[in-house]
């Protein structure tokens, strides 16, 4: 059986914002299987901002997506036809399904694919946020990247996102006292009063760096950055000496396609210790994925999403992870699910 596969293709390499223009959307009719593959039919896409950096050629932890390529992406789908030994039709899988309708999985080649509960006991795009990708990144910069303890002071930069709302929040369950950045104050109303940070401070009011003082009478002790650039640098001189910082990323960098420098002399005056880590390093995740559903189900962890709809909307969904306009995780549904 052959389906219409719609793909979006790379043009040309966004300078800036993605736009329309740097893709092709083409239809095709999908392949006839071989031994070892299988259809799945991808019902969500999560929106990444590593989405953005794979557009752009420069050195990175996996090759830049080429032109004339699918966009890669992660995302969950279902089989819908299969001549694999291990997937069966129906099955819920996640993995790197790209921007495109029906993705090919072969069992017999490198793969990200992970097969997913047939009820899985959270919402599906919850898979794909709190309880996938962005909660293990959380969870492993709190655990083992740079640890917080009961007493000490978290601040967590774009705090409303993805990955910040459930570092924040993983933070209190450690008892930390947990202050959150996020852009405007109806973000910075969501993290205090929805999701029990502490303080929240906004970075794009005037008075950002007085505010951050106010929140952080005792200074810093841990640091999870996910922005970079001034938002960073006003939290580095913050710190505490010996102060700890899990690098998660650098979001404020990522539209311009280019490197930042920085000037690092904070560092070695405060002695911080800034570790850089990849949640894709962590091949065993069964035990961070268990703990987080079980925070998850249990309340004690709110998850949120913010769900856009259609394939072809793709490319300026993705912007909306740079102009802020989202909570939580920001996931893309392509399809149905039966
Ligand atoms: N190391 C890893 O393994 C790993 C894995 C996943 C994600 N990450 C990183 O984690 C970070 C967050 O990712 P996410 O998926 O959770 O995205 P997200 O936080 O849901 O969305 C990005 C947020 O960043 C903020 N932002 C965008 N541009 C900004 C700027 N110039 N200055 C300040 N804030 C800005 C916006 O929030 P406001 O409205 O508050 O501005 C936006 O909502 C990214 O840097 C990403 O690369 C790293």
């Amino acid at each position: 059986m052959s389906f219409t596969n719609r793909q979006l293709l790379l043009k040309t390499r966004p300078e800036g914002l993605v736009s329309l223009d740097n893709f092709d959307l083409r239809e095709a009719p999908t392949a006839e299987l071989t031994d070892g593959q299988a259809l799945v039919q991808v019902l969500y896409l999560s929106m990444d901002p590593t989405n953005r950096v794979w557009m752009s050629d420069i050195p990175q932890y996996m090759p830049p997506v080429a032109i004339g390529e699918v966009m890669r992406s992660i995302g969950i789908g279902r089989v819908v036809a299969s001549k694999a030994k291990n997937y069966a039709v129906g099955d819920l899988v996640q993995g790197l399904v790209g921007w495109q309708d029906y993705a090919l999985l072969d069992e017999n080649a490198m793969g990200y694919w992970v097969k997913l509960p047939p009820n899985p006991p959270v919402a599906l795009p919850t898979l794909l946020g709190a309880c996938g990708f962005s909660g293990i990144t959380a969870y492993y910069g709190l655990a083992e990247i740079a640890p917080v303890a009961a007493g000490e002071t978290l601040v967590v930069s774009a705090a409303a996102g993805s990955v910040g709302s459930i570092a924040g929040q993983i933070g209190k369950l450690r008892g930390a006292r947990v202050v959150g950045i996020a852009g405007g104050p109806e973000k910075c109303r969501h993290l205090v009063e929805d999701l029990g940070f502490d303080v929240a401070v906004d970075y794009k009011a005037d008075d950002f760096k007085q505010k951050l003082a106010e929140a952080t009478p005792d200074g810093v002790h841990v640091n999870f950055e996910n922005v970079g650039g001034p938002v960073m640098r006003a939290v580095l001189s913050r710190m505490v000496n010996g102060g700890r910082v899990a690098l998660c990323g650098l979001i404020a960098n990522y539209a311009s396609g280019t490197r930042a420098s920085d000037d690092y002399s904070v560092i070695i005056v405060k002695r911080l210790t800034v570790r850089g880590f990849l949640a894709f390093d962590y091949k065993d995740q069964a035990k961070a994925v268990q703990d987080l559903v079980g925070w998850v189900v249990s309340g004690k962890i709110k998850a949120g999403e913010t769900v856009a709809e259609g394939l072809e909307n793709a490319p300026l969904v993705l912007n909306r992870l740079f102009d802020g306009s989202h909570t939580g995780k920001l996931v893309l549904k392509v399809a149905d699910d039966r």
